[in-house]
């Protein structure tokens, strides 16, 4: 079958294209109901089916007979290990990690949250929960203490697991000061942490609340596999919105099950036995999705890879993962090849290492420019596969389905709408808008199988965040527009959320930080283009009335307090002080304007801009301080 007849019959008869999908996975108990609604409308999946997500991913393969083949291949250039785990291993691991959770009091329908750097035990403490039924919310280890804090204040744990460490290109990050300041900022007070010793000299400040990782496990026995209802939340992933505040998105059990199942064999075409790479990290959605879950079900082997693209210990780095570990199909962000291309432009450590294993590389997490696909396209002349998808989808929603028909690539395309997502760009009104015109990029409901719940204990953002532009209609956050074959060209977010090297990032919440300053009266803070990372943040500062701080003083405290409050990982580098914003009559702050003039783009003076003397006074700030296109 060929694309578009796949497609359709997604489009054209769902329940009966999702039940045939739903036979690609093992159950406790097949569900009856395929699509149904929740109290509110919304759709679910699989409602009455029971299943258990750890079982899938081991607990089923060693019973297949596969328990001797390798399921994750740890790389870690930082540490100079490589180390492999078969299946057999993972799972007398994750049960005994289960059982020493179990013992300190967790059971199915309480949360753990996991703050662990790109090591094995991260997947093992994601599977162990998944094991008992326990709701784990990984944060990415980038994030600092309060935005840890927030976290624990929403989803609650019982629990945190944590690592002593985590490896920067230049240093070591002691992790377990940060939980335990994050406990302190936090009301919620989860009762115990785990902390895996890495053994690499991290100060571990002792705790009552502290447990042994190793002591946990080896003290422990193996617990089996807790069948759960098919919506009962494997996870809650918080993502950035546009206010301070992150959201949880929650993923099911059973439709995210299938719907990974689908993406493994559909959308990325690999096998099982496969060796499949997704370098990311655990604390985002690609990690759930496509370094642990994914691969594990659908029995690939999968590497978790403790490192950058660069500096660890040079630009080489993936290529020889690729060739020592015979990786079939790889993901990774565009900034990355960005990134390797900028250290290696001529491709020369490419050409020192046998990467014939690579059949496809898949990019996602911002939008590909050409020039780097063309620069990919160049070296390694294998099909590169842009492919569109978020914290809130779970899994691709746009890509050329490689496990069905491999289309023609269109550079600046992320390709066409995967099977079950029917995507539409409407206008403001909500009109449907014709072909190469640019609107919203919404989904007509219901969502495929594997996409988001809800937002952890807040249906109403949930419902106003996604629900309420379009009636009837997934509103995604994009804009974007679809040519007339059909081919989906994503052109950025239209709100503010910004993307900084793949990293998913408020500009509110900074904004919010910024304007904590004694000395700012008044801040924006906006996405500009950035050649590396895609986009940085800069933030435009009005001091308050009377203040005389250096200006390099102030960036610096600014710049730290980011650090502080968000993590390094905001990369805010930039502070431009303005004697005054550019707002509407009403007292909007206009945004989008703002990071025209900083990315040198042509624009139209909004007519209800209150004074347009402010551009050309922002412009001239922009100049002096060398920013954007003005450097
Ligand atoms: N823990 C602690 N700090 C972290 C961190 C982590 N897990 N991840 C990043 N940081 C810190 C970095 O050390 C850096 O700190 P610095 O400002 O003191 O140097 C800062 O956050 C910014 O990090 P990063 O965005 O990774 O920038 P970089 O300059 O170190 O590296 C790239 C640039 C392009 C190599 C890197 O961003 C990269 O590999 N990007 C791919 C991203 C990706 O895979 N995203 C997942 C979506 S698919
Ligand atoms: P996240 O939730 O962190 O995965 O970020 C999702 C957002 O990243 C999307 O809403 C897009 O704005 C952007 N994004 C992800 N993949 C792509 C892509 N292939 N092309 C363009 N933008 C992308």
């Amino acid at each position: 079958m060929n694309y578009q007849e796949f497609y359709n019959q997604s489009i054209e008869n769902p329940e009966k294209f999702w039940a045939e999908q739903a036979n690609e996975i093992d159950w406790f108990a097949k569900p009856e109901q395929i699509l149904s609604n929740d109290e509110t409308g919304y759709p679910l999946w699989y409602k009455d089916g029971i299943l258990n997500t750890c079982y899938l991913a081991l607990d089923k393969h060693i019973q297949d007979g596969y328990g001797e083949k390798t399921a994750i291949i740890y790389d870690s250039p930082v540490t100079q290990t490589v180390k492999k785990y078969t299946f057999n291993e993972v799972k007398s691991e994750v049960a005994r990690l289960a059982g020493g959770l179990t013992s300190l009091g967790l059971k199915k329908g309480h949360t753990a949250v996991i703050y662990m750097p790109m090591i094995p035990q991260a997947a093992f403490a994601m599977l162990a929960c998944a094991r008992i039924g326990v709701t784990h919310s990984v944060v990415f280890g980038g994030f600092a203490p309060h935005e840890l804090a927030i976290r624990i204040d929403d989803c609650k744990p019982r629990v945190i697991i944590t690592a002593s460490s985590g490896i920067e290109i230049d240093r070591l990050i002691a992790y377990k000061p940060l939980v335990d300041e994050a406990i302190e900022l936090a009301e919620h007070k989860p009762k115990k942490v785990v902390v895996l010793n890495r053994k690499l000299g991290a100060r571990i400040p002792f705790k009552k609340y502290d447990v042994d990782y190793d002591a946990l496990v080896y003290g422990s026995e193996e617990v089996p596999c807790v069948p759960v209802e098919a919506t009962h939340p494997l996870y809650v992933l918080y993502t950035s919105g546009t206010t301070g505040k992150p959201k949880g998105i929650v993923r099911d059990t059973a439709g995210y099950a299938v719907a990974l199942k689908f993406s493994m064999q559909k959308i990325y075409g690999v096998k099982p036995d496969d060796v499949f790479w997704a370098a990311s990290d655990v604390g985002w959605v690609v990690g759930h999705s496509f370094i642990v879950y994914g691969p594990l079900i659908n029995r690939n082997t999968t590497i978790i890879f403790e490192g950058k693209p660069i500096k660890t210990p040079d630009s080489s780095t993936f290529w020889r993962v690729v060739a020592e570990h015979k990786v079939s199909a790889m993901f990774t962000a565009p900034t990355a090849i960005r990134a390797i291309k900028k250290e290696d432009p001529n491709g020369e450590f490419i050409k020192q290492y046998d990467i014939s294993s690579l059949r496809t590389q898949f990019l996602a997490g911002e939008r590909c420019d050409v020039a780097t696909l063309e620069w990919y396209q160049k070296h390694i002349p294998i099909p590169a596969i842009d492919h569109w998808w978020q914290t809130e989808s779970g899994w691709p929603m746009i890509a050329n389905m490689m496990g069905i028909e491999y289309l023609p690539i269109k550079p600046g395309s992320s390709g066409k709408a995967v099977s079950g997502y029917n995507i539409q760009i409407l206008g403001e009104n909500g009109q449907e808008l014709g072909a190469n015109e640019e609107g919203y990029v919404v989904i007509k409901l219901p969502l495929p199988p594997g996409t988001l719940l809800n937002i952890w204990n807040d249906n109403e953002r949930f419902q106003a965040g996604y629900l309420a532009k379009f009636p009837g209609y997934y509103f995604s956050g994009d804009g974007g527009f679809k040519d007339d074959e059909g081919y989906i060209f994503i052109t950025g977010r239209v709100d503010d959320v910004i993307n900084v090297a793949g990293h998913r990032l408020s500009t509110a919440e900074m904004e919010e930080i910024v304007a904590s300053h004694q000395a700012v009266a008044e801040c924006a803070v906006i996405g500009i283009n950035d050649e590396l990372k895609g986009q940085i943040p800069l933030a435009l500062v009005v001091t308050k009335f009377g203040e005389n701080m250096e200006h390099f003083q102030l960036q610096y405290e600014i710049v730290q307090l980011v650090r502080e409050k968000i993590g390094a990982v905001a990369s805010l580098r930039d502070v431009v002080l303005v004697q005054r914003l550019p707002k509407t009559r009403s007292g909007k702050i206009l945004r989008k304007l703002l990071r025209s003039i900083a990315d040198g783009e042509n624009f139209q003076i909004p007519s209800t801009i209150d004074d347009e003397a402010i551009i050309e006074e922002v412009r001239d700030e922009f100049i002096k301080a060398k920013i954007g296109s003005f450097k």
